[in-house]
């Protein structure tokens, strides 16, 4: 076996961990005619091939727009387990032992569909995960950062009485414009009511964005983070404070972050120390789940052995499992 199958064995084979992955992002065009049929929900597309083609994006806003159109389909509690359940099975084929699970309530409540709907839809699914197959989970709410922060309250509220569900607090949708700062009293109160924090930084943004998560939103990983490399103080601080970036390379060629996959940044993180991964974002609008982000990745940019297992080790250091699951996890790889 040469050097490319024996990583390609490997990455099928080792369990590993997912921390970026919109649940809303894994809603396949099959699924999603299905849905629109079922709850007779109007999409602007014929068939499913039509829904493939017109997945050609030029940057992220272009993306979002289908991407929120899309999920106009789902209304049920059945809707989310079912939604939720696909992506599980896909977990399972890729040997995805744990998964960090993103969803934006607001791109529901605002079309009227309950908060708990969703939140129990979803949930649903991941007790069964755990119990079918012992895959662990963990969920993240994100509030739609091109909205405004005031009703950003109102849903974290309603998270409120989930907290036995949600670990977490992020931010999303459309970067540029939208800097972290607008949301520093609402990620403050969010903190005081014990979630844990994230952000999405530095996919299309500006360094600044990045070190204004850190310091001002307190976050505990940037998601993405790949524009760090424009400023050397910061990729020191991230190194220093052993910040996790959750990098998505087929997610950032589908919008256009990096032209092509073999000018992707990720060898040049990994071999500055910085503490990055591989997820898959939105892998029915990008063309992969995470074996195959792992993949592709390993072959554009030719990551050896030791990158790819470092990759695998990250994704678990950076979870939020406890410390016995991920030393757990650390010693099966
Ligand atoms: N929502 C879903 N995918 C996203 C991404 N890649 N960036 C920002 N918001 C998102
Ligand atoms: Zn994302």
């Amino acid at each position: 076996m040469n050097n490319l199958d024996n990583i390609i064995n490997f990455i099928n084979k080792v369990p590993k961990a997912e921390l970026h992955l919109h649940i809303e992002g894994s809603l396949e065009p099959e699924l999603m005619f299905k849905l629109s049929k079922r709850n007779k929900v109007e999409i602007p597309f014929k068939s499913v091939e039509e829904i493939k083609s017109a997945y050609n994006f030029k940057n992220l806003d272009s993306f979002l727009k289908i991407y929120y159109e899309g999920s106009n389909v789902l209304i049920t509690e059945e809707d989310f387990f079912d939604l939720t359940w696909e992506y599980i099975l896909r977990c399972k084929n890729d040997n995805i032992v744990h998964t960090e699970i993103f969803f934006d309530p607001q791109s529901h409540t605002e079309r009227g569909i309950e908060f708990d709907v969703v939140i129990n839809g979803i949930n649903k699914a991941l007790k069964k995960a755990n119990s079918d197959f012992g895959i662990t989970s963990k969920i993240i709410m994100c509030f739609l950062r091109h909205l405004d922060e005031d009703p950003c309250f109102e849903v974290l509220n309603q998270a409120l009485k989930h907290k036995d569900k949600i670990i977490g607090v992020g931010l999303d949708s459309s970067e540029k414009g939208n800097p972290p700062q607008k949301f520093k009293k609402l990620f403050e109160t969010a903190i005081q009511e014990g979630f844990l924090t994230v952000a999405h930084a530095g996919e299309e943004g500006p360094p600044e964005y990045i070190w204004d998560s850190l310091n001002l939103l307190k976050v505990k990983r940037i998601d993405h983070g790949v524009q760090c490399l424009r400023d050397d103080k910061l990729v020191e601080t991230l190194k220093q404070k052993n910040i996790p970036l959750t990098v998505c390379p087929l997610s950032n060629i589908k919008l256009c972050v990096f032209e092509k996959l073999e000018n992707h940044n990720l060898k040049k993180m990994l071999d500055k120390g910085l503490r990055v991964m591989v997820n898959s974002d939105d892998p029915a609008y990008f063309g992969g789940y995470l074996n195959k982000n792992l993949i592709e990745t390993s072959k554009a940019l030719n990551l050896n052995m030791v990158d790819v297992r470092v990759l695998i080790e990250n994704s678990f250091k950076s979870s939020f499992l406890d410390e016995n699951s991920k030393n757990n996890w650390l010693g099966k790889i």
